[in-house]
C-alpha cells in the first residue's frame, strides 16, 4: 500500500484509540492473551510511570511481528554531531539572540542527520527541562528509523512537507502543521525535496492542552483537531538502521526487518499531528493587549503549578480591534525564556530581520519587545480593527533559562547586530519642573 493511501486518521488528543490495519488483529477483552490473533507479539508502549495519576497516565499495547526487542546491540553512532542534549554546559547568556534562517544543507542529508541544537535547559537524566532544534535536510531517511529515549519531540515544519512513517502508522505533516511523537516511538521521515523546521524535545512532563479556565470548555487547540495515524504495517525482510538518541548520546544497530511492524494498537499514547491554522484563536475586544498564555497550543507542566517546562506558544492571523491601545507585543522582561521561530509571514513586532526559518532566543528578565519601525508605526497607527494576516510565528517558552550551544554562539547566521532594533529610541518628555 502506497503511503499516501495510509493516511487516515483518528481524531482527538489522548483519547484510548483502538485501531487494527489487519481486520482482527486487535484482540478483544485481554491486552496480552495467551495467544494473539495471526501469532502477533503483544508489547506496551508506556510513557507514563505505571502508577502515575489515571487523569495523566498514557500508555498503548502494540500488536506486532516480531517484538521490539528482536535487535542486536546499540554501538554509539557518529552523526548528527551538532545535535546535542542537555545539561548545557557552555554558560549561559544573558543577550538578546537573533539568527538569520538556518540554511539548506549543502551535501545531501537526511532529518536525523540534518537536526542541529540551537539550545535548551534542564537535564535529560533527571527528565526536567527541554532541547531546541533546528533541521535541514533534502533527502529521505532510507532504510533507517529513528527514535528518542530522551523525550517527545514537538516538531513544527517550516518548510517542506513531511511524510513521517511511525509504529503507529504513517502521517504527513506540512508547514502551519505541527506533530508531536511520544518518547521512544520509532519512525521515519520522507521529504520531498528541501526541508526546514523546528523541534521541541520535550524531558519533561508530557505536552498536554493547557486548562481553560473561565474560557470554558471550547477554545485554544481543540481537542478533536488533533490527528493520529491509523494503525499500518510494514512486512519488510531488510536491513534497517535504527538509531536512539539516549542521554544526549546517539546509538546505532542493525534490524534484519522494518521496525513499522505494528498491524494493530490500542492505547493513549500515540503520535499526533495538529494543524495550526485550526488553532481557536482568543484576543481582546476591549483594549490592552494579552498575555501571550492566551495562544498556548500545548503545554508541558514543571513541578511547580503554573510554570511550564515549556510552553508551545503560537502566534497566529488574528483580528486586532483593541481600543486606546498599543496593539503590538508591549516591552516586557519576563521571568520565563523564550525562544521564537517564524514558520511564515511577518511578525507583528519587528519590521524587518526575523525571517522565516530564522530564530531569536530572549532569557530570563532580559528587556525585550517591538522594534523602533513597529513601535513608531503602532503609536501612529489609525486604530481601526485589523487583521494581521498570512503568519504564523511560535514560542517555546521555559520557567528554566535556555543556554545556547556553541552551534548557536558561534554560527554565521547570528545577527550581531541585534541589540540595535532597540537603540536610539527618543527620551520622553517630562516638562520640565514648574
Ligand atoms: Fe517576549
Amino acid at each position: 500500500m502506497s503511503e499516501d493511501a495510509r493516511l487516515r486518521y483518528l481524531t482527538g488528543f489522548g483519547n484510548h484509540f483502538a485501531t487494527e490495519a489487519v481486520e482482527g488483529a486487535l484482540p478483544v477483552g485481554k491486552n496480552s492473551p495467551q495467544r494473539t490473533p495471526f501469532g502477533l507479539y503483544a508489547e506496551q508502549l508506556s510513557g507514563t510511570a505505571f502508577t502515575a495519576p489515571r487523569v495523566e497516565n498514557r500508555r498503548s499495547w502494540l500488536y506486532r511481528l516480531r517484538p521490539a526487542a528482536n535487535h542486536a546491540a546499540f554501538r554509539p553512532w557518529a552523526g548528527a554531531s551538532l545535535l546535542k542534549s542537555a545539561p548545557f554546559d557552555r554558560p549561559a547568556d544573558p543577550n538578546r539572540l537573533r539568527w538569520d534562517p538556518l540554511p539548506m544543507p549543502e551535501a545531501s542529508q537526511d532529518f536525523v542527520e540534518g537536526l542541529v541544537t540551537y539550545g535548551g535547559n534542564g537535564d535529560v537524566a533527571t527528565g526536567a527541562g527541554i532541547g531546541i532544534h533546528l533541521y535541514a535536510c533534502d533527502r529521505s531517511m532510507q532504510d533507517r528509523a529513528f527514535f528518542n529515549a530522551d523525550g517527545e519531540m514537538l516538531i513544527v515544519p517550516q518548510e517542506g512537507r513531511l511524510t513521517i512513517t511511525t509504529e503507529f502508522g504513517v502521517m504527513a505533516v506540512e508547514p502551519q502543521e505541527m506533530a508531536l511523537i511520544p518518547r521512544g516511538v520509532r519512525f521515519r521521515v520522507a521529504v520531498e525535496g528541501p526541508s526546514r523546521g523546528y523541534v521541541c524535545e520535550n524531558y519533561g512532563g508530557l505536552f498536554r492542552l493547557p486548562d481553560l479556565g473561565p474560557i470554558g470548555s471550547n477554545g485554544l487547540a481543540n481537542p478533536r483537531d488533533f490527528e493520529t495515524p491509523v494503525a499500518a504495517y510494514e512486512d519488510i525482510d531488510e536491513p534497517c538502521e535504527l538509531i536512539q538518541k539516549f542521554q544526549g548520546g546517539l546509538w546505532a544497530t542493525i534490524l534484519d526487518h522494518s521496525p513499522f511492524d505494528v498491524v494493530a494498537w490500542h492505547g493513549n499514547l500515540a503520535p499526533c499531528r495538529y494543524d495550526l491554522r485550526r488553532f481557536n484563536t482568543i484576543n481582546t475586544v476591549s483594549y490592552d493587549h494579552p498575555d501571550p498564555s492566551i495562544f498556548t497550543v500545548l503545554t508541558s507542566p514543571s513541578e511547580v503549578p503554573g510554570t511550564a517546562n515549556c510552553d508551545f506558544v503560537i502566534f497566529p492571523p488574528r483580528w486586532m480591534v483593541a481600543e486606546h491601545t498599543f496593539r503590538p507585543p508591549w516591552f516586557h522582561r519576563n521571568v520565563m525564556s523564550e525562544f521564537m521561530g517564524l514558520v511564515t509571514g511577518v511578525y507583528d513586532a519587528k519590521a524587518g530581520g526575523f525571517a522565516p526559518g530564522g530564530a531569536s532566543l530572549h532569557n530570563q528578565m532580559s528587556g525585550h519587545g517591538p522594534d523602533q519601525a513597529s513601535y513608531g508605526g503602532a503609536i501612529q497607527a489609525d486604530l481601526k480593527p485589523h487583521k494581521i494576516a498570512d503568519t504564523l510565528a511560535f514560542m517555546f517558552e521555559s520557567r528554566w533559562v535556555i543556554r545556547p550551544t556553541d552551534f548557536a554562539m558561534e554560527a554565521p547566521t547570528m545577527q550581531l547586530d541585534y541589540d540595535d532594533v532597540w537603540a536610539g529610541f527618543d527620551k520622553g518628555r517630562v516638562p520640565p519642573n514648574a
